[in-house]
């Protein structure tokens, strides 16, 4: 049934998905910064009544980034899966790329057994992925956790994945149980790879770093990592990794380009529409992250999140990015430690 061949690139950088942030004009910032090898686009939710997101849709569709978007299907059913399936290729007939979330821990997901619940039913996981497999004919692949309560189920849950090989697996090296808290264990991805059979696999989880992805690429052997927060504070990274592998020198942005990174997603939210009146707030959820390498005390971070309006925001932006000689110093390549991104949220 399948007609597409999939040749991974070697040492794949991936944008990972992330629900309301890695919509088409997330990713057209990124782009404008470095491309990954391949963007993730937002989960589309399927069940019995599902309707294709329109936005996602956009994503799915688009053809102005410089490198191919995987779809995504979180879903427990798998007659509403093939059907979605077969609806998502007439939708979008370029559309090459369709991953399996098999990792949410968002408890309103994982107790339909969809997402992460998935990990507590492995016969439901072969049945999904083989109908996928029939009923899509691009590239498939599936994101998984390292188990649902514990560690030790891994083994046998990969087992169930490959029982039909996708084409490549991502591996996010927790547990469901431990939401976005706890250690990844990379060790983990390394019996991934063993148990593989030469299926690629990409590892996640706090890959925070150029450095820190050659550690991951060095101790697992993975064909690929896929990074998401760490992206969104540092949307450089993909270039840092590249140049790191190569020796060459890893660019270090100043504060500057951080404010110009800052000032093209606020008018790729202002270009979006819709949710303009909510500007700021969609805004905020970036600089949640970016706030990370600004500055040790988390002043940034504090500032912004009192800022009323986009302009009072993007003033705010300036004080800490640009004036006062602000713009001439580093962007820290790692967060800085003891500040926390969104506090009030279990990620
Ligand atoms: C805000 C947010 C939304 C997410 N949405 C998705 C999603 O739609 N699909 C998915 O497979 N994973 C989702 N994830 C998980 C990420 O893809 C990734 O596995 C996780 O953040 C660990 O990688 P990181 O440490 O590089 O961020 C989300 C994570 C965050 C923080």
């Amino acid at each position: 049934m399948r007609k597409t061949p999939f040749k991974i690139p070697s040492k794949a950088l991936f944008l990972a998905p992330m629900q309301d942030v890695t919509d088409l004009r997330f990713m057209q910032a990124v782009n404008a910064i470095s491309s990954p090898d391949f963007y993730c686009a937002e989960y589309f939710r399927i069940h019995e009544s599902f309707e294709l997101d329109r936005r996602t849709m956009e994503a799915v569709n688009s053809q102005v980034l410089s490198a191919p978007v995987v779809a995504q299907f979180i879903g427990g059913d798998e007659s509403d899966i093939a059907k979605a399936a077969l609806e998502l290729s007439k939708r979008a007939p370029r559309l090459l790329y369709l991953d399996l979330n098999i990792g949410c821990p968002v408890a309103k997901i994982y107790r339909k057994n969809a997402g992460g619940g998935l990990l507590r039913f492995p016969e439901k996981i072969k049945c999904i992925v083989r109908v996928l497999r029939d009923n899509w004919e691009g590239v498939l692949s599936v994101k998984m956790r390292a188990g649902f309560a514990e560690f030790s189920e891994f083994e046998h849950l990969f087992e169930s994945v490959m029982e039909t090989p996708p084409d490549y697996i991502t591996i996010h090296a927790r547990t469901v149980a431990q939401l976005y808290r706890g250690k990844p264990d990379y060790s983990i991805i390394k019996r991934g790879v063993e148990l593989s059979g030469g299926v690629p696999v990409v590892a996640n989880g706090d890959i925070s770093s150029a450095r820190k992805a050659v550690e991951v690429f060095n101790e697992t052997g993975c064909a690929g990592v896929m990074i998401g927060r760490p992206a969104v504070r540092n949307p450089w990274i993909f270039r840092q990794i590249r140049e790191f592998l190569n020796g060459e020198e890893v660019f270090n942005p100043l504060l500057s380009d951080v404010r110009a990174y800052v000032q093209n997603l606020a008018d790729n939210i202002i270009c979006g529409g819709g949710k303009i009146l909510h500007a700021d707030s969609r805004l905020k959820k970036y600089l949640n992250f970016v706030a990370l390498g600004v500055d040790p005390e988390g002043k940034f971070l504090r500032e912004m999140r009192l800022a009323r309006g986009m302009d009072s925001l993007l003033r705010v932006c300036d004080k800490h990015l640009l004036d006062n000689g602000n713009a001439e110093k580093k962007f820290s390549l790692d967060a800085y430690e003891g500040i926390c991104a969104r506090p009030n949220c279990e990620l």
